[in-house]
């Protein structure tokens, strides 16, 4: 080999780590995100005990999170438009720590459920902003694959936390969990929390939106150590040719010109959610324990399911990027339409009591974590113009926050009322027309810079 490919070979190797590593960072946001949502699976129960809850009072308890997302995700757009992607980053990280440490003292529900409102505000904005920052510094090849860490960290999180609920909850009798186990619990949160903080200072800002703040030199500094200084010269000179063209104002994202992009981004937000995947993440013990699994069983299923989501979400970053996000969706779905329909035979049928029911679930879970989960995230964060980009992506979040609450107010009362079949048909009904929305409307972005997905609007 000579010297000019050595050189560039390893300039390209350090560029990658770079980004790698500044992506890995922002990731971690979304590992704050699973760990601060699913952490509740393990605190609800003494909660109920401790203050002597009612069926609603419990069901506000397990939402009221949720509910701070839905308007964390409302600000974090607007605000990273205006003080940068970065700082509001940080704010996000001061959220989680407030809340983790505000809810290990409450004396009394309301204060619970303040504490767990502001963790919320961060879980949302971090929700949004994680991704977007992402995709806005990583190079068009393997921006797919970065962003798809984003939903590794989420179940990472996920998986991380029921570990250690399970270490908190088996230290002490009944009696110390219902005192103090879901303090720790819900207090653990702020190690996480500290070291995303602490990182966040070793990123940079953006560069995209340093460029729309006409901060060319360092906006230039970043995407020379990500692309290299040619390349990088191309793409600060892309970025700045299309920002020129750009109005962007709210009303703007409701122009025709942006309206498609709007609607597939809305749609893949809220169709992530009502196809079902958070029924099974959030209740997959109570579903099993209904069919008639012991505790210990239902227990080892959802720790199978934590294991197959994590062990497919490396299936989609290795995919996305290659295989191309459109087709890599319609698969997915279309395996999650099959898999869905049998979880309702099973239903059905009663054939819960042998392997196919959780067979099926769990294989709707690989076709979900090897596409769906990964995609609208990646989508969402790359469909939009840099201007827009924020609260574009705040508008689209929010809707997958609402998603979310719906399922998680209805499925048990779906399960209650219409029975397990129906439930799942109808998750089913919704996953058939997300399909067709896909197959006819989805965008292929892979290996597209964000510059070029947003001139193709124009055509
Ligand atoms: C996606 C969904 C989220 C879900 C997670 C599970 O990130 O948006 O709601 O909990 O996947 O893996």
């Amino acid at each position: 080999m000579n010297t000019s490919r050595i050189a560039i070979s390893s300039s390209s190797a350090s560029s990658s780590a770079f980004v790698v590593k500044v992506s890995l960072v922002a990731a971690l946001g979304g590992l704050l995100f699973g760990y601060d949502t699913a952490v509740i699976a393990g605190v609800i129960g003494y909660l109920q005990k401790r203050f002597e809850l009612s069926p609603i009072m419990t069901g506000w308890a397990a939402s009221s999170a949720i509910w701070g997302c839905a308007f964390g995700a409302m600000m974090a757009g607007y605000l990273s438009d205006r003080f940068g992607r970065k700082k509001v980053l940080i704010l996000t990280a001061v959220l989680f720590i407030i809340s983790s440490l505000g809810a290990m003292i409450p004396t009394n529900l309301t204060q619970f459920l303040i504490a767990r409102f502001i963790g919320g505000l961060g879980i949302g904005a971090a929700s949004m902003l994680s991704p977007l920052y992402i995709s806005e510094i990583a190079p068009s090849r393997s921006r797919g694959r970065l962003v798809s860490l984003y939903q590794l960290a989420i179940v990472i999180g996920i998986n991380l936390i029921y570990f250690v609920n399970l270490l908190i909850a088996s230290y002490g009798d009944e009696a110390w969990n219902v005192e103090t186990g879901w303090r720790y619990m819900l207090g653990s949160g702020t190690i996480p929390a500290v070291l995303f903080l602490l990182l966040l200072f070793i990123v940079p800002e953006s560069p995209r939106w340093l460029v729309k703040k006409g901060k060319d030199d360092e906006a230039f500094d970043t995407l020379e150590k990500v692309n290299g200084t040619a390349e990088g010269e191309n793409v600060l000179n892309e970025i700045k040719e299309t920002l020129g063209q750009e109005v962007g104002t709210l009303s703007d994202l409701f122009s025709r010109r942006l309206r498609p992009a709007l609607v597939i981004g809305i749609v893949l937000a809220l169709f992530s959610q009502i196809t079902g995947i958070n029924a099974i993440i959030y209740y997959a013990p109570e579903i099993f324990k209904s069919v008639g699994f012991a505790s210990d069983s239902a227990l080892l299923q959802t720790v199978l399911i934590g294991a197959i989501n994590t062990l497919f979400t490396f299936v989609a970053l290795w995919l996305i990027d290659r295989a191309g996000r459109k087709t890599l969706l319609q698969w997915g779905v279309a395996g999650m339409v099959v898999c869905l329909f049998a979880v309702g035979v099973c239903f059905h049928y009663n054939l819960t009591s042998g392997p196919w029911l959780i067979l099926f679930i769990l294989a709707y879970i690989a076709f979900f974590a090897s596409s769906l989960g990964p995609i609208p995230w990646v989508l969402i964060s790359e469909i939009f113009p840099t201007r827009t980009r924020g609260i574009a992506m705040s508008f689209c979040t929010v809707i997958l926050w609402v998603g979310v609450l719906a399922i998680t107010q209805f499925t048990p009362w779906l399960l209650e009322n219409a029975g397990g079949a129906s439930t799942f048909w109808i998750f089913m009904l919704n996953a058939i027309v997300l399909l067709w929305f896909v197959w006819k409307r989805a965008p292929e972005t892979k290996q597209r810079t964000l510059e070029e997905i947003e001139q193709s609007w124009k055509r």
